[in-house]
């Protein structure tokens, strides 16, 4: 924090007192993968690492970007306010100033410093949690107060109409709304949600990272989103009245499931169904700390992910396979989009150097590149340091 702040006034000289300093996480995904967009349920969990942002405001209307990660500063005036593929990072806060004038908040202008310790491209929220930190440090300096469902909105139309990645809600309600030692149960339908604690006692949530990096932009995330909004047209012209496919009950979707010829297709909704079907009932196991039989369902949602969704991928498999193995281990499986990124696994704290052992050598073997592994706590949203 010490050296962000140094460069930070490397690039924005001036009294330090001036300067605001704001953090926010990145988020792990315990259950229900590509639920949200399909308006079912997830259950994310806010986690140590994130990104800072430091902003001093300025009195013209000129955002200034800088990161710890890229030599290059981007300076943007109101009239240039358009995604460049040149911005890079700088994209996302740069989404969030349109976000929150689109909105009718009348910004200043700022010097905007961002650092961090999310590991990028790993599925773990590194582009929401770049927008919530600027959201937040954004409208505290103009004392404008959205609340932290407003500002996980604002990230959302920030990611979906500035950058054009068409994601869900999950990952910046997570960065918002995180809260210590709990996830977050969230009705992407409804936007309701409860924080749920998580006893973990001696259990250890562990991110084991691919290092292959996913890109939401360019993946089949969107294939996925389209062939989910064909199913849900076929569904309603046979006359089921549904305004999203995680509407189906499992039991009505067997009923129901003859409408859809496609086996593709039908495959993509039996994951929508019962991985929405999964998170609904682990609230209740997590609160109770019966990771054993989460652990059950985590299987079983990686396993659905890969043979029904199709977005693991041979690195993502073969992390969970082999965590699988491991004694101790209570459950894996992949987290966010998949194609690459990480997996999340429970493993008791007596088991992680086996963990480690196993799932790293196995990787290693097979793919000649070690994991990385992150030992994580469930932590606050967003907020001002
Ligand atoms: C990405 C998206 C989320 C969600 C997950 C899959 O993280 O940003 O909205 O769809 O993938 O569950």
């Amino acid at each position: 924090m010490k050296d962000t702040m140094e460069e930070f006034l490397r690039f924005s000289p001036g009294p330090p007192e001036d300067v605001r300093v704001f953090f926010a996480p990145g988020r792990i995904n315990l259950i229900g993968e590509h639920t949200d967009y399909n308006g079912g349920y997830v259950l994310p969990g806010a986690i140590e690492y994130g990104t800072w942002c430091c902003l001093r405001p300025r009195a013209d209307r000129v955002w200034r970007f800088a990161s710890s990660t890229s030599p290059q500063v981007i300076t943007v005036t109101p009239r240039g306010m358009a995604y460049q593929p040149d911005y890079g990072f700088a994209n996302y806060p740069l989404g969030v100033v349109w976000a929150l004038t689109e909105q009718g908040i009348d910004i200043s202008g700022a010097d905007l410093y961002f650092s961090g310790n999310l590991p990028q491209g790993a599925g773990l929220s590194s582009s929401a949690s770049l927008e919530l930190a600027a959201a937040m440090a954004l409208t505290a300096a103009v004392g404008v107060d959205l609340g932290l469902a407003g500002l996980a909105s604002i990230a959302h139309r920030a990611e979906n109409q500035f950058v054009g990645v068409p994601c869900g809600i999950m990952d910046q309600y997570a960065v918002a709304l995180g809260q210590k030692d709990h996830v977050l149960s969230l009705s992407a339908a409804t936007l309701d949600y409860q924080a749920v604690a998580v006893p973990l006692g001696t259990v250890r949530l562990v991110i084991t990272n691919t290092n292959k990096p996913h890109h939401l932009v360019h993946s089949p995330y969107r294939d996925r989103l389209e062939e989910c909004r064909t199913a849900l047209a076929l569904l309603r012209q046979g006359g089921v009245s549904i305004s999203d496919l995680a509407a189906l009950e499992p039991g009505f979707w067997d009923d129901v499931s003859g409408l859809i010829k496609d086996p593709v297709l039908k495959r993509r909704c039996r994951h929508v169904v019962l991985e929405n079907d999964r998170a609904r009932k682990s609230p209740d196991l997590l609160r109770r700390g019966d990771f054993q039989q989460f652990g059950i369902l985590m299987r079983a949602s990686h396993e659905s992910l890969r043979d029904d969704y199709e977005v693991t991928g041979i690195e993502l498999d073969t992390l969970a396979e082999a965590a699988w193995q491991v004694d101790g281990c209570l459950g894996s499986r992949m987290t966010g989009a998949g194609f690459g990124g990480a997996t999340v696994s429970l493993v008791d704290e007596a088991a992680l150097p086996d963990f480690e052992a196993h799932v790293g050598q196995t990787y290693q073997r097979r793919f000649g590149r070690d994991p990385s592994f992150l030992v994580t706590r469930l932590e606050a949203g967003v907020h001002e340091v």
